[in-house]
Parts: structure tokens; sequence; C-alpha cells
């Protein structure tokens, strides 16, 4: 079987975004591969977090992976800080990067200007952990939303730079992107993604918001001037919006537009937001049941860190040794 690799922040609530960008394909991919979905909280220390919320996240953000349908017997659901060979190959990867092409990255600038008090190094090297989280696994295939684009690429160059000098050590990794869902965007400014960040909650719909607070803000959602429902870059609201109802309804464009034809865009936005609730009530529903089985969670969480940690340590090994440090007697 093929390897699959993906990965989440367990830094703010989960949006409609991350679900339908991300989680959603996991799903739907997790029969044909050999999967790695991990809770990525090395990452997030690269912006402050407080200690007790960052963990009771983490665990969230687990349980939300089994809740929107990942099987934990079949896939490997693990939080990134149980397995040290993340952090051991980032090291020696950074070795392998050059400075330039971190300066590079729009995500680490984009950060860097919202966190301007505190750019550390951990914020500048990120993607280089990204790329050993993947090639750790020697990951055919990652899943990710459009915005991570940057960071596939990177990831790519990095493992073809290493295989360049010291063999086939890395699978180089392919990304797999949907067709639609890829980039969601914010419902109060459409040419803004959506966002856990957003200050305003009215931009994002979050995983865990309960229907009437999901319907209301579609109805509030910025839509654009004129009244026709069509799929078109001038009307980047409507479009958001049909991506949205698309993704949930693996309807095509073709067919939710012939859907709609004629309607007004109330009606329409009401029909997006109850879709999204009626989607997302099932999953909220499991979270809150599962939430309950701590011993169910925390068996879960002890043998898939074991099973990451014995494939982890196979390619751990192998580099290490390519790179010249002593064998282990
Ligand atoms: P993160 O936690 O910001 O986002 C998780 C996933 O959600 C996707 N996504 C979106 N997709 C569509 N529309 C949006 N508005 C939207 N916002 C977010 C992201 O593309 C991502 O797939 N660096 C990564 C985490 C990571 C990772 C990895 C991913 C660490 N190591 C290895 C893949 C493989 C991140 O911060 O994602």
């Amino acid at each position: 079987k093929k390897v699959l690799f993906s990965g989440m922040q367990a830094t703010g609530t989960l949006t409609l975004g991350n679900y339908l960008g991300a989680l959603k394909n996991w799903v739907t991919l997790s029969d044909e591969y050999e999967c790695f979905y991990c809770v990525v909280d090395l990452h997030s220390i690269t912006i402050r977090q407080d200690p007790a919320e960052l963990r009771k996240r983490a665990r969230n953000l687990l349980t939300l992976y089994i809740a929107a349908g990942l099987d934990p017997e079949k896939n490997c659901l693990y939080y990134q800080s149980h397995v040290s060979g993340h952090a051991e190959l980032a090291w020696i990867l950074n070795c392998f990067t050059y400075m330039g092409e971190l300066n590079r990255m729009t995500q680490f600038k984009d950060k860097a200007q919202k966190h301007a008090d505190n750019i550390n190094a951990g914020l500048f090297t990120y993607p280089v952990l990204m790329a050993a989280d993947i090639l750790l696994f020697q990951s055919d295939v990652v899943p990710v939303g459009i915005d991570q684009m940057q960071h596939l690429e990177i990831t790519r160059d990095i493992a073809q730079r290493f295989n360049n000098i010291y063999g086939d050590v890395f699978t180089i990794p392919e990304p797999y992107i949907g067709k639609t869902g890829a980039k969601i965007m914010s419902l109060q400014d459409p040419t803004k993604k959506m966002s856990k960040s957003d200050e305003n909650p009215n931009s994002s719909i979050y995983l865990m918001d309960d229907p009437d607070a999901i319907i209301r803000k579609f109805k509030r959602a910025v839509t654009d001037s004129g009244k026709e429902i069509i799929y078109t870059e001038e009307k980047p609201g409507i479009k958001n919006l049909l991506d949205i109802y698309c993704t949930i309804t693996q309807k095509t464009v073709d067919e939710a537009v012939k859907e709609f034809d004629g309607k007004g865009y109330g009606e329409f936005k009401l029909a997006v937001g109850e879709t999204v609730a009626d989607h997302l009530r099932p999953v909220q529903e499991r979270f809150a049941q599962l939430s309950k089985d701590k011993a169910f969670i925390d068996g879960i969480i002890k043998e898939n860190a074991e099973k990451a940690n014995y494939f982890a340590t196979k390619t751990l090994r192998k580099v290490q040794r390519k790179v010249g440090f002593p064998d282990r007697i």
C-alpha cells in the first residue's frame, strides 16, 4: 500500500476550511492508503500557547479526527510530540535547507508580520519540520489545502537534494488537492481565506458551532451585487458558497447552479447553511460521545504512537547512517 501523511495544528478551533480542504478528503482517501494523521503540536509552539489549553486542544483535535470518520484501527492517529523522530529528522534536514529558500515562504512572512514581537527561529524553520513529518514516513501523498502547496514544494526540493547526495533515501511526495474546497474563503471577506485566527467570528464556521450559529453566519455572509447565482471569479462571495455547497453534497458546480436557478440570494444562503449544519451534526454528536470515553481515546493514543514510532525509526536510522553518524551497538 502507498503511504499517506497529513497533519493539523491544534491552535484555535477547526474551521469549515480545515474540514473541507483537508479532513474530509482524509476520510475519503483512508481506505486506499496506509495513513498517518498527526496532531502537529511541535509546530503549534512556534506561536506562544497556554500549556493547559494546548494540551486540551490537541486531545480534542485527535478526538475530532475520529469523529469525522477516521477509523483509529486502520489509520495511525497520533501526537507529533510523542514521536521524537520528527524533531530529530528536522534537525538533520535543517542542515540541507538554505536560509534563502525559507526566506521565500509566504506563510512565514505573514506570520512574522502578525507576531512581530516573537519572530523565533522555530517559526522560520517551520517548513523544515513539516518536511521531516512527511519524509519520515516515506509518504507518497499528502492531502492539504492550497495554502500548504509552497511547503509541499520545499519538502520535495529538500528530499531531492538529499537523495542527490546520498542515493534514494526519501520517497518524493505528491500533494493531493481536492477539486473543490481546497481554498474556502472568509464569509465576511471572500477575497481572504477562512482562518482559525480571524478576529471576526462571523467570518468562519467553526466545526463545533451549533446549527443556529451556522445558519445565522451563512445568512449574514457577504455576497455580491446582482442576483444571479453563477460560478465566476467576479462573484467571489457566491463562488465561495457554491464551493462549500458542492464539496459537501458532492454535486458538480453545474448541477448546483441549475438547482438554484431563479432563486434569490437569501434562499440560496439558507440552503447552504442548512446543508452545512446537517452535515456537521453527526460529527459533533460523535465528538461529544467519544470525548466521554477517556479509556478508549487513551488506548488509541498509546497504540498509535508506538506504531508511528516504529515506522519513523526505520527512516531515521537509515538517514543517520547515510550522513555518517556512528552505528548503535
Ligand atoms: P493548518 O493546521 O493551518 O491547516 C490544516 C489543513 O487545513 C487546510 N486549510 C484549508 N483548506 C481550505 N480552505 C481553507 N480556508 C483552509 N485553511 C486551512 C490546510 O491547507 C491544511 O491542509 N503546516 C500545516 C500542518 C502540517 C502538515 C504537516 C500538513 C504540519 N506538518 C505535514 C501536511 C503534512 C498547517 O499549519 O495546517
